[in-house]
């Protein structure tokens, strides 16, 4: 055999043993949970046959605990880029078959390196974890290189789109890099996230709780709002990065992406006719709205089990993708509370953050009355969601299909904190407060002092409804630009849209804002 070939051996000796990770019986306990291995992941994940990888080769270097006896090259890591839909991506994916994930100095350094390399080339990236967390034999190294990795989704954050998938055990600290990150994404009972485990809250706190109920997927699509996608197995969770990916920009300096649409820009929407009820307290679907006026099939739902009081989403407008946010009638009556605000607030900041436009449907009655909200601080969280909308420079266009009550109403994308377009159905009621608390705090007197009192509270409710429970006061002072049938929506949104894609608006330099964290 020549020398060149016996080198060409030895480098394939070396790859197979990084490809073959922490062999075939861990492989095929991964599968018999029910999971991918990391490299059937990242196939799937992207585009066939455009897996670049980098660093199989690199191995970590503890010696401590026996560890230079166990080396496995590649360091329990798989890292590099690909595309998806034709549009780079940098991505990496944790080898559960090797020492459990788990993060070592060198594994973690691999994963800074694609988090540099995606920000230098303004790619989206794409983690896909599956870790016992920090290598427990490389000690504070671990940790180091836990926080390099935080660092840089801080640095990243805004500039590249950045996605977590979590595919398995993500527990302590290691939860940190995802939440940063734009998007989370969990498998059902497969994947758990937690700060302390059922063990040691039993041991701290006495409460007894399961791994499913503390830090399931459903329990964080839920409870807390950490994921914003749930998927029944990998490959669903990977079909959803894809769709996911395919409706954002690559960074935050190219505009967000326009994909041809088959559904007519022309088409009016007749269902949206009778969709408002004739009776102001009885709910309805705005999902149906927002179905109804986007390109047919392109909406993908954000955190759709979280602070169901509110929508968020992006889909399709005239094949430009929008980013959509609506009050849901059907739950709490669309009030806004801590949590839809924070929701609705983190959306509006990464719309803005990568330039894809937001439409606003608006049915609230108001901020969610309670002392359990006050305590829980509704002021500053409900100041997020002014705050972003109010920061935010991308085109804004808002329908107002029925209430819009109060500081809710100003919230909202209302035309003075800079919506661009603000149009509303006839159906639309613009006010401080509803007709009854309104009647009762200002004719209070009056009907205490009345012959009939409830004959007089009904009259002044209805003379405050025919001067405030309609949007002509509001498009009178141009606070509206428009008034329209509700089936005319799709149309006059796509001419807007298109009107206000060459938007250029700016705020103040600074080195950042303030907002009420
Ligand atoms: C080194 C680890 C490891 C770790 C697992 N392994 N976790 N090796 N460091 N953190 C190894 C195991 O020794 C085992 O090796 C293999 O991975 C598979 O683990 P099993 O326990 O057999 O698998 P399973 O039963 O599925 O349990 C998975 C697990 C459990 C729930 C993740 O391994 C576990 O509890 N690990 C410890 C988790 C932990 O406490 N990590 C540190 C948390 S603190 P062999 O050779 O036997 O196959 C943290 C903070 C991060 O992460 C801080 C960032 C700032």
């Amino acid at each position: 055999m020549s020398e060149d070939s016996e080198r060409i051996d030895d480098l394939r000796r070396r790859k197979a043993k990084s490809i073959s990770g922490g062999g075939q019986e861990r492989v095929s306990a991964q599968h018999a949970r029910g999971k991918l291995t990391a490299r059937e992941r990242i196939d799937q994940l992207l585009d066939s046959e455009s897996f670049v990888e980098v660093d199989a080769l690199v191995e970590h270097r503890c010696r401590d605990f026996e560890m230079d006896r166990n080396v496995i090259p590649g360091d329990g890591v798989v890292c590099g880029h690909g595309t998806i839909d034709g549009r780079l991506v940098y991505c990496f994916a944790q080898d559960f078959t090797v020492y459990g994930g788990s993060l070592g100095e060198m594994h973690g350094l691999k994963i800074c390196k694609i988090l540099d390399m995606a920000l230098k080339t303004g790619a989206p990236v794409i983690g896909l974890n599956d870790s016992g967390g920090a290598r427990i034999q490389e000690g504070v190294a671990s940790l180091g290189s836990y926080a390099e990795i935080f660092f840089r989704n801080v640095r990243s954050s805004g500039v590249i789109p950045q996605i977590s998938v979590i595919m398995g055990p993500c527990a302590g600290g290691a939860v940190y890099s995802p939440a940063i990150t734009d998007f989370v994404v969990m498998v059902e009972d497969t994947s758990h996230m937690f700060i302390t485990g059922p063990e040691v809250i039993k041991t701290v706190t006495n409460e007894e709780v399961g791994f499913e109920d503390l830090g399931g997927a459903s329990t964080h699509a839920t409870k807390s709002g950490v994921t914003h996608f749930t998927a029944e197995n990998d490959e669903n969770a990977l079909e959803i990065v894809r769709e996911l990916v395919e409706l954002i920009p690559s960074n935050n300096l190219e505009r967000a992406p326009i994909k041809e649409t088959k559904d007519p820009l022309d088409r009016f929407c007749e269902d949206l006719e009778n969709l408002v009820p004739e009776d102001s307290s009885v709910p309805y679907d705005m999902l149906d709205a927002i179905v109804e006026v986007l390109d047919s099939d392109s909406f993908l739902e954000i955190q759709a089990d979280f602070a169901r009081n509110i929508i968020v989403g992006i889909g399709r407008l005239g094949g430009q993708s929008i980013g959509i946010v609506a009050n849901q009638p059907l739950h709490l009556a669309g009030c806004l509370d801590i949590d839809a605000s924070v929701k609705a607030a983190r959306f509006v900041r990464f719309c803005d953050a990568f330039n894809i436009p937001i439409l606003t449907f608006v049915d609230v009655p108001g901020f969610l009355p309670g002392a359990s909200q006050e305590w829980g601080g509704i002021i500053r969280h409900g100041a997020k969601l002014l705050y972003a909308f109010a920061e935010a420079t991308v085109p804004k266009l808002t329908v107002i299909t029925r209430k819009a009550y109060g500081g809710a109403y100003d919230v909202m994308s209302s035309k003075h904190i800079r919506g661009d377009y603000n149009i509303a159905w006839p159906t639309a009621e613009l006010a401080v407060m509803g007709a009854k608390g309104a009647v009762q705090i200002i004719h209070r007197r009056r009907i205490a002092s009345s012959k009939n009192p409830e004959q007089e509270r009904e009259r002044l409710v209805d003379d405050y409804e025919e001067t405030f429970a309609n949007p002509y006061k509001a498009a009178a002072l141009g606070y509206l630009d428009d008034v329209i049938p509700p089936r005319e929506s799709r149309v006059v949104l796509i001419k807007a849209l298109g009107a206000l894609l060459e938007k250029e608006e700016s705020r103040p330099e600074k080195k950042h804002g303030n907002i009420p964290l």
